[in-house]
């Protein structure tokens, strides 16, 4: 969807304050929103970029809790880093803000305290998971299990970031606490709830919704399943003490669900931007208000796939139902980095933190942008490797565009004295036969690619805009070796003048139009040529660099990088995964559970079965539908290990089942009953099997 509005409000997901920024923040959200913005800003549109640290949630109190210091000084440390490490990168937030501040408090509780008067939310007492020996809730990612859907072992109590799926506690097969690693029990306690099921009825949302058509794929795909399940109620309220506390009567000790906060953030930031800016003397008229509550303003998010539903659906819905605000326009949502063949994970520190690689390759921050650009995962993930990252950098920064610039103030310098040409006889190198052709042949090459690269960065296709960006140095190059202006120099001066007088005119398009993507370059470039100041619209211009214009001292935009500075990152990254082979190692042995007394161990009934039908479960990549004769009776059972067992090698096995657990739905099904299976978190499962035969329903004691 194009930008076609007054102006543009675009927004960054705010980035938690539990850790420093990485290649996969980058390239997913950061570095597309700030080249968006940079071409938005260059065709003179008035635009707002904001972003700032989300520095609630259990993410954060996670973090104090391993660093052993206080969330507040988890998000104090980390807020620093990361600001300091996109402004590195050149990502050009007009205001980064943060949810601790005391303008996002109060935003955020207005908001609420206007949906709770409106009576928007649903008051409900339900039970949640309580660790009994943490003495807490354990709301999102307090609480760890099986996901229901993708089966995956490490989903969240909020989300499976393995399939997107966004989960609430009790949808998870096993829980467990991730304070004590206990099994929790479950507890009453009171919740707001947004009524989403209700809201996705109304005409208003249904209307939202056609803006998906000109959504990309993503995007559309997860609504889509989203909005064909129905959407359930979701509580934005939680029992936790770190957060905004919930702003009404009967509510103490509560605070805001941070997926209810954080889009918030948005707002109170732009709060604050207008507020810092008005002290400026180029400060704009525009209030917060225009920017949030004006049909004339377009929003646009761009953010991560795993944070699709949140953009997508429930921050929609509470602006519709606040009733004054714009709904998002675009929400360009990126899928997922990888790094060497692996997940990108904090955890395992399998990651390129920004911080560590403005250490290793200084004032090499546009090298990293372009390599993050030509691989950004839009459509579907992608894999950074080092050996790509070198051979993108030299084959085409070095080799294309940073030597035919060189090559081209080399010569001015060398024939000139750096003097843009006086080209006398404007035609003089037309009517060489040898010049001609390739003149043309060029221009329209670039004409041609300056053009695809606007319809592109438009429609928010970087990665093709950058390749359109790099057809213009290509084009630039060829130029060259086809008119050779080093030989023609002692037959056809003329003829050189006008060829070299055309090459600087290209290296100022390419100065131009590098600004979106890579920014640092493009102010050297500026600078190399004596220009002052360019514009966006001089890329059609003919002439750029006028002739007389005093160039400076050529200096190269990018320099190799070499196999040993690959081989140290490789190395870096080899001694990471050896360190976590061998933490696996030692913990793929679960930790012994305290005692149990006799009696705990005697409420547990189990006995033999026999499974007599196994099928897959639909869309559910780990799960099994098993049906198990227990000899008084049959059982439909679900079981985590279709990724272990084809359903065939099931039928006809003894296994052992916990024939007297609780049943529980799992995808609209429910489950009579556990089958026990020996294994680790890492390695392969096997039924738990009595080694002759005997018949379903025998006691297992
Ligand atoms: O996924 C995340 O990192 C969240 N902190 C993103 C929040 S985006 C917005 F809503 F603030
Ligand atoms: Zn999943």
């Amino acid at each position: 969807m194009e930008a076609n509005k007054k102006r543009i409000l675009v927004t960054a997901a705010l980035p938690y304050a539990n850790g420093p920024v990485h290649i996969g923040h980058l390239a997913g959200c950061y570095l597309p929103a700030d080249i968006y913005v940079r071409y938005l800003k260059a065709i003179g549109k008035e635009v707002l970029f904001i972003c700032g640290s989300d520095e609630h949630g259990v993410p954060i109190t996670i973090k104090a809790k391993k660093e052993g210091i206080t969330p507040q000084q988890v998000v104090d440390k980390y807020d620093g880093i990361m600001k300091n490490a996109f402004q590195s990168f050149g990502i050009d937030f007009s205001y980064y803000g943060r949810t601790s501040s005391k303008v996002h408090h109060k935003t955020a509780q207005e908001f609420f305290r206007h949906l709770y008067e409106k009576g928007v939310f649903e008051e409900e007492v339900t039970q949640q998971y309580f660790d009994t020996e943490a003495q807490q809730f354990l709301a999102d990612r307090y609480i760890t299990g099986t996901c229901p859907r993708c089966g995956n072992p490490g989903a969240y109590g909020d989300q499976c970031e393995k399939c997107g799926t966004s989960l609430s506690p009790t949808d998870l097969i096993n829980p467990k606490s991730a304070l004590s690693g206990a099994a929790p029990v479950l507890k009453e306690t009171k919740n707001w709830f947004l009524p989403m099921g209700k809201l996705q009825q109304t005409d208003a949302f249904q209307d939202y919704i056609k803006r998906f058509d000109h959504w990309k794929s993503n995007i559309k795909g997860q609504c889509a399943s989203w909005l064909n399940e129905g959407l359930q109620s979701r509580a934005m309220t939680r029992d936790l003490d770190w957060g905004v506390p919930v702003p009404i009567e009967g509510a103490d000790g509560k605070v805001l669900y941070v997926w209810f906060d954080a889009p918030i953030g948005y707002i109170s930031a732009t709060k604050e931007a207008i507020s810092a800016k008005s002290q400026e003397p180029t400060a704009s008229s525009l209030s917060w208000q225009d920017w949030w509550q004006n049909e004339e303003t377009e929003l646009v998010h761009f953010i991560g796939k795993d944070n699709i539903v949140f953009h997508a659906i429930i921050f929609p819905m509470m602006l519709m139902t606040h009733g004054k605000y714009i709904l998002p326009s675009n929400i360009p949502a990126n899928e997922f980095l990888n790094l060497e063949g692996d997940k990108i994970s904090t955890s395992r520190n399998w990651a390129v933190w920004l911080h560590e690689y403005l250490i290793d390759f200084p004032n090499r921050e546009d090298e990293l942008r372009y390599v993050l650009t030509s691989i950004a995962p839009e459509t579907k993930d992608s894999e950074f490797t080092w050996k790509d990252f070198q051979t993108r950098i030299n084959s085409e920064l070095v080799s294309i565009f940073g030597n035919f610039v060189n090559r081209v103030l080399v010569l001015c310098d060398k024939y000139y004295g750096g003097i843009v040409p006086e080209v006398t006889e404007v035609e003089t190198h037309n009517a060489l036969e040898k010049v001609k052709e390739p003149r043309r042949i060029c221009f329209e090459q670039i004409a041609t690619s300056i053009a695809d690269m606007e319809q592109n960065l438009k429609e928010v296709k970087l990665r093709d805009a950058q390749v359109n960006f790099m057809s213009i140095a290509r084009a630039g190059n060829k130029y060259l070796a086809d008119t050779e202006p080093w030989k023609l120099y002692k037959t056809d001066e003329a003829a050189v003048k006008g060829i070299l007088f055309d090459a600087l005119q290209i290296c100022a398009k390419l100065a131009i139009a590098a600004e979106p993507f890579l920014p640092h370059t493009s102010k050297k470039l500026v600078g190399l040529l004596g220009l002052n100041q360019v514009s966006w619209l001089q890329l059609s211009s003919e002439v750029i660099v006028p002739a007389g214009l005093q160039l400076n001292k050529p200096e190269i935009l990018y320099k190799q990088v070499e196999d040993e500075e690959i081989a140290k990152q490789l190395d870096r990254l080899a001694q990471i995964k050896l360190a976590n082979s061998q933490v696996t190692q030692s913990s793929n042995l679960a930790e012994l559970k305290p005692n149990i007394n006799w009696e705990d161990f005697d409420k547990l009934d189990l006995r033999v079965g026999k499974v007599i039908e196994a099928t897959k479960v639909p869309k559910a990549d780990k799960l099994l539908n098993l049906t198990v004769d227990l000899g008084f009776e049959k059982r439909t059972i679900l079981s985590g290990i279709a990724e272990y067992y084809q359903p065939e090698e099931l039928v006809g096995k003894l296994v052992t089942v916990v024939a007297n657990l609780a049943p529980r739905k799992i995808r609209g099904i429910e489950s009579q009953g556990m089958l026990l299976m020996a294994g680790n978190d890492f390695g392969k499962l096997f039924s738990v099997s009595p080694e002759q035969d005997i018949e379903p329903g025998s006691v297992v004691k």
